[in-house]
């Protein structure tokens, strides 16, 4: 790919599509230039450390590398390199029926899936191929909308659930995908490591019917989709969710259904407010970005992350809260068996002027599946304590807590998941040796942390 390629970003942050500025990516580093308008309006930019009223009208740069290959917060609008992600499987298909070949592995196609998903996604920023296609797609995007259409519903329906039963279950079966288009519109690109689509519902529904994001009258939804390799994964994660709500964390609303040997997790978009999207970045991007050297999330301790936001907070008006709301995040991490706390699984919502936090999400225990049992996605070293425990205490500190506030953080915790052993057990789905196992190594973690006290 020797030639640059050109990209432009859009938003519809203020209700009314604009465009925000211009995107090259050469072999070396990819950039992006504001509009004189856009900056002239103020508004948040395409993120938070590449913000106009940080950089003006400088080409904000970056050097890409094979790990990160456009800017950091561009990489949740390329489809996840896995088998089960639906949009990516949808994307190559088109690909290939375009250029009648295999499309080579590597950053040429890479971006060109970037291109054709990057828009409607999570957060505030649409990448398009050109202006023209833009315009394009919000008057087709409003008009989906407006019309509040679903074309017929019962055929479109029969036929999604065949397009899931093919993709997420490998059922043997055929399905139309020029239906599911029509009936979901172009499918945005979403990140993570489990099947899922972007979609409107209504809350409630015993059978639900998925409509095209931003439907009018329907709440967006991000809907995942079980696959058979990880049975009850989604009872596991609803049960996370309820323990973290009735423990007072910002939790989305979320609906469990199961239709057809189907199942499905619809949790509410905490990224849409009456329509209008809100910026969100992960904390994986905001550290890449601001630290070129930083390429994965094992480049960064755990005990590092008090001081990552000390340093945001010099150039955002961070929610006072957030470093022990992410501590306490840690601990129920911890005594709940998530290992999977990487940092694409923290965001942060809004701009510079007003950052906080995002609800919690994918909250789910993989340390249940002996492949998935590590102990913090985000490494740490814990070889100068007596045991982890005594390193989970003293992390506290590190995110700015008193003695005092590290000790009511982790008595609440401990509160908190004091009936999720026997929660587990009654979660008949999934398969009793992983409850077990994930029974086992909780009680572990809560005996560890208890000790600390006594
Ligand atoms: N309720 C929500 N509102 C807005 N965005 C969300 C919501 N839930 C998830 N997301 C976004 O979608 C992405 C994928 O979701 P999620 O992390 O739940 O999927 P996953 O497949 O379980 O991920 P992983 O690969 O970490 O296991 C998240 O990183 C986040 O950007
Ligand atoms: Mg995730």
């Amino acid at each position: 790919m020797a030639r640059n390629q050109h990209a432009v970003i859009w938003t519809r942050l203020s209700g009314t599509p604009e465009k925000m500025g211009n995107l090259v990516l050469s072999t070396q580093q990819v950039s992006f230039t504001y509009t004189q308008e856009y900056l002239a309006s103020s508004r948040t930019g395409f993120c938070l450390l590449g913000d106009g009223s940080i950089w003006g009208a400088d080409t904000v740069t970056y050097p890409i590398s094979e790990r990160i290959p456009v800017f950091p917060r561009l990489l949740t609008l390329i489809p996840g390199n896995n088998p089960r992600n639906l949009q990516r499987r949808h994307y190559l298909d088109m690909l290939r029926a375009k250029s009648g070949k295999e499309p080579p592995p590597g950053l040429e196609t890479e971006w060109q899936l970037l291109v054709m998903g990057g828009h409607g996604g999570i957060g505030h920023i649409d990448l398009f191929m050109d202006d023209i296609t833009a315009r394009q797609w919000y008057r087709s995007s409003t008009d989906s909308y407006e019309a509040d259409s679903v074309v017929e519903i019962k055929s479109s329906r029969s036929q999604l659930w065949r397009m899931l039963k093919r993709n997420v279950l490998d059922e043997n079966v055929d399905f139309d995908p020029q239906l599911i288009e029509e009936t979901l519109g172009p499918t945005p690109s979403v990140g993570g490591m489990i099947p899922k689509l972007l979609v409107s519902m209504t809350p409630g529904d015993s059978k639900p019917n998925f409509h095209p994001p931003g439907t009018r009258h329907k709440r967006d939804v991000v809907l995942k989709i079980e696959p058979p390799e990880y049975a009850g994964l989604l009872d596991l994660e609803a049960l996370c969710l309820e323990i973290h709500r009735e423990a007072g964390f910002e939790v989305p609303a979320y609906h469990r259904y199961d239709d057809d040997g189907l199942h499905f997790l619809a949790v509410e978009r905490f990224d849409r407010v009456d329509g209008k999207p809100v910026p969100m970045e992960s904390l994986f991007s905001v550290i890449a970005t601001g630290n070129h050297h930083f390429r994965e999330t094992g480049d960064i301790l755990l005990d590092e992350l008090g001081g990552i936001f000390e340093q945001l907070g010099q150039v955002a008006r961070l929610d006072k809260n957030t470093q022990e709301q992410l501590y306490r995040r840690i601990l129920m991490a911890l005594l709940t068996g998530n290992g999977d706390l990487h940092l694409d699984n923290i965001a942060l919502l809004g701009g510079l002027d007003e950052c906080r936090l995002a609800p919690i999400y994918d909250p789910a225990p993989m340390r249940a599946w002996p492949r998935h049992n590590l102990l913090s996605a985000i490494p740490f070293d814990p070889s100068a304590y007596a045991d982890h425990g005594a390193f989970f205490v003293e992390l506290g500190r590190s995110f700015g807590l008193p003695a005092e506030g590290v000790h009511h953080a982790i008595l609440d915790a401990l509160d908190a998941t004091s009936s999720y052993v026997e929660r587990v057990m009654e979660l008949q789905r999934v398969p009793i040796q992983l409850r077990n196992q994930l029974v086992k190594i909780v009680q572990q973690e809560h005996l560890l942390l208890e000790k600390q006290f006594q």
